[in-house]
C-alpha cells in the first residue's frame, strides 16, 4: 500500500524565513508534492503567502507544488498561480459562484484541478464535477491554521467519496489535509486517502528529521 501513497509537506509549519532552504530540504526528504497554503484572510482568517512567493520558490526544485487556494474570490487569481508555477490548483467550492467556471479556467491553464471540501462541507457540493477534477482535497481541520486537531468524523466521508470514484472508475487522487500524525495517518488512507499532507507532524516530531517523518507517515 505505501507505495501509493505520497507525501505532500505543508509549508505553512516551515521555517517562512528560510522558505526556499525548506523546499529545498523537504525535496531531498523524500516529499512527492510540496503543499502550499495560500490564505487571504477573507475566505479563512489568516494571511499567508501570494504568488510572488511561489513564483521565488519554484526554480529551487522540480516537486509539484501542490497550491491550496483558501482564497475567494479565486477566478481571477488562477492565472497568477498557475504563471508562478503551481502545478496543482486547489480551490474550495464555497470560494467561487461556479464551480465549473473555475476548474476550466483551471483546466485552460494546463494545470491539475483539486477540488476542496471544509470538515462540514457536503460531498454534495462537489459529487456532479468529480469527473472534471483530478484530486480532492478532504479538510481534517476547519482551515487557517497549521498544528490544529485531527477531526476523525471527516473519515465517513473520505470512504464516501472514496467509493464514489472507484464507481465512476476514475483516477482522481483523494488528499487529506489537517492534523495528520502518525497515528491517525492509519484510518486516514483505510477510509481512502492516498495524498497525505502534513504540517507539524513532519516539521516538528523527532527533532524535525523531515526524511524519518516523511518516511513513517507513508509506511505506518
Ligand atoms: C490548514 C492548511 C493545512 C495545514 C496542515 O488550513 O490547509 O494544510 O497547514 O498543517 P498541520 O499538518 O499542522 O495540520
Ligand atoms: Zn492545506
Amino acid at each position: 500500500m505505501s507505495g501509493l501513497i505520497k507525501i505532500s509537506p505543508s509549508i505553512l509549519s516551515a521555517d517562512f524565513s528560510k522558505l526556499g532552504e525548506e523546499v529545498i530540504a523537504l525535496e531531498k526528504a523524500g516529499a512527492d508534492y510540496i503543499h502550499i497554503d495560500v490564505m487571504d484572510g477573507h475566505f479563512v482568517p489568516n494571511l499567508t503567502i501570494g504568488p510572488e512567493v511561489i513564483k521565488k520558490l519554484r526554480p529551487l526544485t522540480k516537486k509539484i507544488f501542490d497550491v491550496h487556494l483558501m482564497i475567494s474570490p479565486v477566478d481571477k487569481f488562477i492565472k497568477d498561480f498557475s504563471d508562478a508555477g503551481a502545478d496543482i490548483i486547489t480551490f474550495h467550492p464555497e470560494a467561487t459562484p461556479n464551480v465549473s467556471n473555475t476548474i476550466n479556467l483551471i483546466k485552460k491553464e494546463k494545470k491539475k484541478v483539486g477540488i476542496s471540501l471544509k470538515p462540514k462541507s457536503k460531498i454534495e457540493l462537489i459529487e456532479s464535477h468529480l469527473e472534471q477534477v483530478d484530486l480532492v482535497l478532504i479538510m481534517s481541520v476547519e482551515p487557517g491554521f497549521g498544528g490544529q486537531k485531527f477531526m476523525p468524523e471527516v473519515l465517513e466521508k473520505t470512504k464516501k467519496i472514496k467509493e464514489l470514484i472507484d464507481k465512476k472508475n476514475l483516477k482522481t487522487e483523494i488528499e487529506i489535509d489537517g492534523g495528520i500524525n502518525f497515528e491517525n495517518c492509519i484510518e486516514a488512507k483505510e477510509a481512502g486517502a492516498n495524498v497525505l499532507v502534513s504540517g507539524s507532524t513532519i516539521f516538528r516530531e523527532n527533532q524535525g528529521d523531515l526524511k524519518k517523518n516523511i518516511g513513517i507517515l507513508r509506511t505506518n
